[in-house]
């Protein structure tokens, strides 16, 4: 079979390689790519965004195949496009992929379905929202409704920092059109899981829980970025709390989807918080995580083709789904600077090492190869995975391959997976 991968960046890496272990997969294709992509696919330039060429490239081509992987074109229908061409495609579609796009549409859903949530109010209009910050109690969080590229959400400890993101966002257009409506939700605390399960609109098989560090600098200091790095399973999701999940937030949200006319097919991903009051849902994304995908595909011991295409035609209960019981950490290796401003076109060295490696997979997120050199060339450039029997085993092998590999200014956190 012939297979297109849509995206461009770690979590796509890890899709591929994952795939490349399908006996029944026979070539790989991925729009567009990267250096570390080119190794194991043929890379292609068309845009990620660019539906039209995307359909056009996979009708040329005869792909049998296609997976969209960011939540972008998702958003944007990609998957309804090539369905429309009669392309088999991975992922939700349009109506369903709004379950990211929208967080107005997602609380709305949630209350109305009783799935535990923030308790929250919508605004479509400045003045409105920022009265109602002017009496509310602190602290809370304001939110764009749309794709806001994991930016969108700011936490503000008074009323002052509240106005300010609500002008920000509303006013200012900061996030441009995601920003015509907010959501301003109670701040919750407790630890976070994130459980990203197949689903095909009937049956949902969750995959072993993992976490995010999203800050920039060690003990969640600095700014907010894309996930620095991530680790697979959390200490945190016991078998108990999996069994809550299951019943009160992963099994209604598929039926809810299903009865709005909204048949979910793809990856739903649940960002949860474990309150005191037990999981409460942070966000849904209508696609692989990414870092997350970077441990979990490691550990995922079936073949992907086999579950993609099971998803597709609606059999999801008829495979077994086994993970292997071990644990990863994936170190992300980011440009000096980033998410702010940062140099690109560093050459990288080390990578060598770690070519026929099992237990250790760098994935490439932004890179690009020239005359057989990787350059850095992204925000964040490798995520550097390893596997061991337990989370401490696992940490400390992915240091250890952090420590081989270089390029200028690297950064990386120093403590994923401790907690
Ligand atoms: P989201 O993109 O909605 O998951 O938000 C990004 C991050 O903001 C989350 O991973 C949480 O750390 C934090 N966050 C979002 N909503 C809340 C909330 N209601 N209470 C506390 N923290 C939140
Ligand atoms: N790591 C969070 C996300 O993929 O949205």
């Amino acid at each position: 079979m012939k297979v297109l991968v849509v995206g461009s960046g770690g979590r796509e890496h890890a899709i591929l390689w994952k795939l490349k272990q399908s006996p029944r997969v026979t070539d790989l294709y991925c729009a567009p790519g990267n250096g570390g992509i080119s190794e194991i696919a043929r890379c292609v330039s068309v845009e990620a965004t660019d539906i039209e060429g995307i359909v056009a490239f996979s009708k040329e081509n005869n792909i049998d195949l296609v997976v969209v992987a960011p939540d972008d074109p998702l958003a944007a229908g990609m998957v309804d496009a090539l369905e429309a061409e009669g392309i088999r495609a991975f992922g939700p579609r349009r109506n369903a992929a709004l379950i990211e796009a929208s967080k107005a549409f997602s609380k709305q859903l949630m209350r109305k379905y009783n799935i535990p949530t923030a308790e929250y109010e919508i605004f479509d209009d400045s003045e409105k929202a920022k009265e109602y910050v002017r009496s509310a109690s602190y602290p809370l969080v304001v939110k764009a409704d749309g794709l806001a590229l994991g930016k969108g959400v700011i936490i503000c400890n008074t009323a002052q920092e509240a106005l300010d993101a609500v002008s920000s966002i509303m006013e200012d257009k900061k996030f441009g059109s995601a920003g015509q409506k907010v959501v301003i939700e109670e701040f919750m605390t407790g630890p976070e899981v994130s459980v990203l399960a197949f689903t095909d609109g009937k049956t949902l098989v969750p995959m072993v829980s993992s976490q995010d560090h999203k800050r920039v600098f060690d003990n969640d200091k600095g700014l907010n970025t894309g996930g620095m790095g991530t680790f697979s399973p959390s200490r945190h999701y016991t078998e108990e709390i999996s069994k809550v999940c299951m019943d009160k937030i992963f099994k209604p949200t598929i039926e809810v989807m299903k009865k709005e006319g909204r048949p979910f097919k793809g990856v739903l991903y649940f960002g949860l918080m474990l309150t005191d009051k037990g999981p409460k849902v942070l966000e849904y994304n209508a696609r692989f995580g990414d870092p997350e995908t970077q441990v979990i595909l490691p550990l995922l011991e079936t073949d992907l083709l086999d579950i993609f295409e099971a998803v597709i035609d609606e059999k999801l209960d008829t495979i077994n789904i086994t993970w292997k019981n071990e644990a990863a950490v994936c170190v992300i290796m980011a440009s000096g600077g980033y998410p702010e401003k940062y140099v690109k076109g560093y050459e990288i060295s080390g990578l060598e090492k770690f070519e026929n490696c099992k237990d250790i997979i760098v994935f490439h997120a932004g890179t690009k190869k020239e005359s057989g050199k990787f350059y850095t060339n992204g925000g964040r450039v490798l995520g550097v995975t390893a596997i061991a029997p337990n989370l401490k085993m696992a940490r400390e092998k992915a240091y250890k391959a952090v420590s081989d590999i270089a390029f200028k200014d690297a950064h990386f956190r120093r403590d994923i997976g401790i907690k």
